[in-house]
């Protein structure tokens, strides 16, 4: 969504605004700006549309000054615009501020400003910010900062800058993400990482109700009551190289081909040596805790929702615990039968996903033990559960998912398998099967990868069509669900998913000549039965393209089209399934001239309800 950065040192803050901003372009946006302090007034400058555009504006007369503010608006309240955009400013220009998130009661407070005789120029929630801070300001910035946090209600990463302090940015953030870069005689703002990881790796990660202030020279963080709060260096382990390109011509492309070494580093010492069981130190659970556990909520959005589905069929199968599989947004709000006896397991790629979030405090609210799976280390999301397991797969920077996805199934195999092994649910024969299996996926992925021109010659041929079905059943019904959401995200075709036996019961009425149809057909136990949909499709004159093992000698009687994934389990298939239905949407995007990396309306990480 949002994006925020700030700049204090010796440095042209705006550089340094411009670049980071760059840099969490990724996360969505319609529009962005900077605000710079030159020693004497604050200049502010924004523009709706990409940052392109605000440094087109700009031109050569860049904002001159060594502290800055910069932001870019995925717009929530009023439309984008220049007026809507970021920073806002007081009446009197002496404040400016950013703000990530949502101010939940801005028309109280907008209303009793506008009373006191403030002018507000934008529709935002966020205006009421400087407007607050110049109505109770009375010499003390802090201070000033300290009331207005204690007036406001919602969700927000801020940071604040004034004219009447210089050399002073003060931030905070409740449910929101914000983290402080430390520099040598220079300090960074971010709401992520990749745009301070160029400067420093050295960075404190705020929590929900702390607020910092950052000068050049050091940083001091307290409560909002103003009492000094220790905080630890949190070192961030990967490079700026791991959030640039690569050589690849979108980060989707370099993700989907990441996902050997992510799957490798999410499975790094997880497995016992001689491969006969699953480690997962950092959960450490009995079986006094796992008979403890009668049932299981899985809860998350969009692609980490349909990991989710496939946990759930892992975690049910293997340790013979009843699984609800829940859409985060929806959970909280239909009174879900909690008590301590359950274990809600959230999971999230960014863990800041706030529905997510909001589930996740839900479930602790009413008493359930949680659980966090997510891939950024010190998110809200893993700050908030009782434990968590981390999916490694290092920044995913595409608003389309990938490697978080195959890592999110990894890990869910690996909890399926070592519930089982507490519970004595599945024979340690079928462990060190299934551990084998899982040992040859990184190299099974490079394979899958390895055959690309059939997948790009299907997205040329079928990438103009405006409507796709993705069909399967069991594992295969989860993964056309993941491939379908892929579709839609990146080229903005239709894309629906089906499970296959489910469409004569109404939506086989949709299917016509000629209209693709992309059947998964790799579940040996329903393959007859997925056969028999797919005869039902063609039957009405679809254009089908299977995916199947490699082994599969049926299919291709019966389909347009097939692509063969290398040969697994049946539980491990969806890890192979996937990639070739990563890559169809990739390039059919391509085709359509899509944004890929920047899908319309979209947002890496959404901290809004
Ligand atoms: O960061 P999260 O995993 O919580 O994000 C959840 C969804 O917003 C995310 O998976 C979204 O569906 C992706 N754009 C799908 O590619």
């Amino acid at each position: 969504m949002c994006g925020i950065v700030g700049y204090v040192g010796d440095r042209e803050a705006a550089q340094f605004l411009l670049e980071g901003l760059t840099k969490l372009e990724y996360r969505g946006y319609d529009s962005a700006g900077v605000a710079v302090f030159d020693g004497e007034n604050i200049r502010v400058e924004k523009s709706v549309g990409r940052l392109a555009e605000l440094k087109e504006k700009l031109g050569g007369n860049i904002p001159v000054g060594t502290m800055g503010i910069g932001h870019t608006r995925w717009a929530t309240h009023g439309r984008p615009s220049d007026l809507n955009s970021h920073p806002h400013t007081d009446c009197a220009g002496d404040f400016v501020v950013v703000h990530n998130g949502i101010i939940e009661n801005y028309l109280a407070l907008k209303e009793e400003l506008v009373k006191k005789g403030h002018k507000f120029l934008s529709e935002t929630d966020t205006e009421v910010l400087p407007h607050l801070l110049e109505e109770v300001y009375d010499g003390d910035f802090e201070a000033a900062v300290r009331e207005v946090l204690h007036r406001i209600e919602g969700s927000y990463s801020i940071v604040f800058m004034s004219r009447r302090d210089p050399g002073k940015l003060i931030c905070s953030k409740q449910d929101n993400p914000l983290v402080i870069g430390l520099g040598k005689g220079e300090n960074f703002i971010a709401s992520d990482i990749p745009a301070i990881i160029a400067h420093t790796r050295r960075t404190y990660i705020l929590s929900d109700g702390e607020m910092a202030v950052v000068t050049k020279v050091g940083v001091s963080i307290m409560n909002y009551a103003g009492v000094p709060i220790r905080k630890k260096v949190f070192e961030v382990n990967w490079n700026a190289e791991a959030a640039e390109k690569g050589g690849f011509e979108h980060f989707m492309l370099k993700e989907i081909h990441e996902q050997p070494k992510a799957v490798r580093a999410t499975l790094s010492a997880r497995i016992e040596k001689d491969e006969s069981a699953v480690v997962l130190e950092e959960l450490a659970w009995d079986k006094a805790f796992i008979d403890g556990v009668h049932r299981i909520f899985i809860v998350a959005c969009g692609t980490a929702y349909h990991a989710g589905l496939v946990g759930k069929y892992y975690i049910e199968n293997m340790a013979r615990i009843p699984v609800e599989c829940d859409i985060a947004s929806e959970f909280r709000y239909r009174s879900p039968i909690i008590d301590d006896h359950t274990l809600t397991i959230v999971v999230s790629q960014s863990g800041e996903t706030i529905d997510t979030l909001a589930a996740l405090k839900e479930a602790k609210r009413l008493g359930s033990k949680t659980l966090a799976v997510t891939n950024v280390v010190g998110s809200s999301i893993a700050r908030e559960a009782d434990q968590v397991v981390y999916t490694w797969a290092g920044p995913e920077i595409a608003v389309a998912s990938t490697k978080a996805y195959t890592t999110q199934l990894i890990v869910m195999l690996l909890l399926g398998l070592y519930m089982a092994q507490i519970r004595g649910s599945l024979p340690k024969e079928r462990i060190v099967e299934l551990v084998r299996g899982l040992k040859e996926i990184p190299t099974q992925i490079s394979r899958t990868l390895e055959d690309v021109d059939p997948i790009k010659t299907f997205a040329r041929q079928y990438g103009f069509n405006e409507h796709v079905f993705f069909i399967g059943r069991s594992l295969d019904y989860d993964v056309a669900l993941e491939g379908s959401l892929k579709l839609k995200e990146i080229s903005y075709i239709h894309a629906e998913a089906y499970a296959a036996g489910e469409l004569k019961h109404g939506t086989l009425a949709l299917i016509v000549d000629s209209l693709p149809v992309i059947a998964i057909a790799t579940q040996k136990s329903v393959y007859e039965k997925t056969l028999s949909n797919i005869k039902e499709v063609k039957a009405r004159d679809a254009v089908v393209i299977g995916i199947a093992s490699v082994t599969d000698t049926e299919l291709e009687k019966y389909a347009d089209h097939v692509i063969k994934v290398p040969e697994t389990d049946e539980m491990l298939i969806p890890l192979l399934a996937v990639v070739p239905l990563q890559l169809l949407a990739y390039y059919a995007a391509i085709t359509r001239g899509c944004d890929v990396d920047k899908p319309r309306n979209l947002a890496k990480s959404v901290t809004v309800e």
